[in-house]
């Protein structure tokens, strides 16, 4: 569905391919990727791949995710996948300014609203400090922890688990 969610700042829609080089540019940069599940992407073909990928879960309903623009700026992505997981990424020259806040906060009315989801669960790197006062401040709350969640490269990473209930 060709669903548009709209805040004071930014504007939340579906994702296009020829978003890919603008993706690319965060997917790419060591900062924003340093707690994400993969790697940095090095080359432009994987941004192109991940993009392709997100428009087809989107067009099965395997996810539901928004591509986040402020002034036709593409500045970062957020939305739900796994049926109730929260996913987001900004490009760290926007971080700080309460960006992020206001497009998750979009995410979950819509999760909540018209997805009609009874909670919203996040996996973060407990490491991963900005996203866990991000995600605190929004009113998510710990239900767990798991050691070695993810293998990135060499090295393993733990899991904190959190969830928002309605
Ligand atoms: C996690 C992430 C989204 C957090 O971004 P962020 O910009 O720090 O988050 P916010 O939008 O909540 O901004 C908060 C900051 O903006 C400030 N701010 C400025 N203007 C603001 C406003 N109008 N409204 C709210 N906050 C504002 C807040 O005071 C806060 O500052 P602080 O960090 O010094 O406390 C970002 O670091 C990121 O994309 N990381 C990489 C991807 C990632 O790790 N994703 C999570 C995987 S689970």
């Amino acid at each position: 569905m060709n669903t548009i969610l709209k805040t004071p700042r930014l504007r939340l829609r579906r994702p296009r391919a020829e978003d890919a080089a603008a993706m690319h540019a965060i997917l790419s940069d060591a900062e924003a990727m340093r707690y994400w599940s993969t790697l940095p992407h090095t080359e432009p073909a994987q941004s192109e791949a991940w993009v392709a990928d997100t428009i087809k879960a989107l067009e099965a309903g395997e996810c539901d995710d928004f591509f986040v623009e402020r002034d036709g700026t593409l500045i970062g992505k957020a939305g739900l996948w796994n049926g109730d997981e929260i996913g987001f990424l900004f490009a760290p020259a926007v971080w700080g300014q309460g960006y992020a806040r206001e497009a998750l906060q979009a995410v979950i009315d819509h999760g909540f609203g018209t997805r009609g989801l009874a909670q919203i669960r996040a996996d973060v790197d407990p490491r991963n400090e900005r996203c866990l006062r991000l995600l605190t401040r929004l009113g998510f709350a710990e239900t767990g922890r798991a050691a070695r969640t993810f293998k990135l490269g060499e090295d393993w990473a733990d899991s904190v688990y959190l969830a928002l209930r309605r």
